[in-house]
C-alpha cells in the first residue's frame, strides 16, 4: 500500500499560495526525490505530511510510520545525543537505541555529548538517528546535504541505502544537490513555484533538458 499519497495539495500562507495542486506518491521501499529551487514549496509539502502545516485544499495520506528530519536539523541542543535519540522514539514507546548506534556507529562515541556542541555533520547524524528511533516505514529528509562536507554526505547516503535495502525503508528526499538526489533515488519530482513541473524515473529526468539545464549545470548525468 502506498505509504505517502499527496493529492491536489494546496497550501497558503495568508494570501500567498506556497503549494498549488501538488500530487505525489511514495510506495513502500521506494526512494523518491523532491527537487526544486529555493522557495518552491518543498518544505511546505513535507511539513503537511507531519502535520506541521495544514492544507488549504487537497489531501495528504500517510500509511504507516513517518519520521521527518526537518530542515536545519533542529536537535535539542541542551540534551545529550542519547537523550535526543530517546525523544525520537517516545511517541511509539521505542526505547532501544542500540539499532541506531549499529547503523550510525559514529554516534557511539558522541552519545554523552551535548548535541548543541556537535558539528553540523554530527548534528545531522543525530537528527537522522532520532528520526530512525520511531522505526519508520518512511523517512522524510528535508535537505540531507546542506552545509555538510562531501564525505559526511556520502556516509549518510550509504546509511540510507543500507536501511533501504536491508530494512525496506522508504525515503522521500528533499535535496539542493540534484545530482545526489537523482543518483540515490529511482524516481523524482521537480517542484517550481508551488507546482510539479516534471516527474518520472530519475535517469529520464536527469537526461531531460529541463532538469539537466536548470539543476545539473547542463551536463547530462552519467549515473
Ligand atoms: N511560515 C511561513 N509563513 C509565510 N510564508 C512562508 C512560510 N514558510 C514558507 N513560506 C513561503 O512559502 C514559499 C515556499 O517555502 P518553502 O520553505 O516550502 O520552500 P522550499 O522549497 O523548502 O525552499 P528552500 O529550498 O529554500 O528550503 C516561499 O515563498 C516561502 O517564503
Ligand atoms: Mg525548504
Amino acid at each position: 500500500m502506498t505509504v505517502i499519497e499527496v493529492s491536489e495539495l494546496t497550501v497558503r500562507y495568508g494570501a500567498a499560495v506556497a503549494v498549488d495542486g501538488v500530487s505525489l506518491t511514495v510506495e513502500p521501499g521506494e526512494l523518491v526525490a523532491l527537487i526544486g529551487p529555493n522557495g518552491a514549496g518543498k518544505s511546505t509539502v513535507v511539513n503537511t505530511l507531519s502535520g506541521l502545516v495544514a492544507p488549504a485544499s487537497g489531501s495528504v495520506a500517510v500509511r504507516g510510520r513517518l519520521a521527518h528530519v526537518p530542515e536545519g536539523r533542529q536537535v535539542f541542543g541542551e540534551l545529550t545525543v542519547e537523550d535526543n535519540l530517546r525523544l525520537g522514539g517516545w511517541r511509539y514507546k521505542e526505547r532501544d537505541t542500540a539499532p541506531i548506534f549499529a547503523v550510525l556507529p559514529k554516534l557511539v562515541e558522541l552519545r554523552h555529548r551535548r548535541a548543541g556542541l556537535l558539528s553540523g555533520g554530527e548534528q545531522q547524524m543525530v537528527a537522522v538517528g532520532r528520526a530512525l528511533m520511531s522505526r519508520p516505514d518512511v523517512l522524510v529528509v528535508d535537505e540531507l546535504s546542506l552545509g555538510l562536507a562531501p564525505l559526511v554526505v556520502a556516509d549518510l547516503v550509504a546509511h540510507l541505502k543500507e536501511l533501504n535495502t536491508t530494512g525496506g525503508l522508504a525515503v522521500l528526499l528533499i535535496e539542493q544537490n540534484a545530482r545526489l538526489a537523482l543518483d540515490l533515488c529511482s524516481r523524482a519530482y521537480v517542484l517550481e513555484a508551488g507546482r510539479i513541473v516534471a516527474e518520472g524515473p530519475s535517469a529520464e529526468l536527469a537526461a531531460s533538458d529541463r532538469v539537466s539545464g536548470a539543476y545539473l549545470g547542463g551536463v547530462v548525468a552519467d549515473g
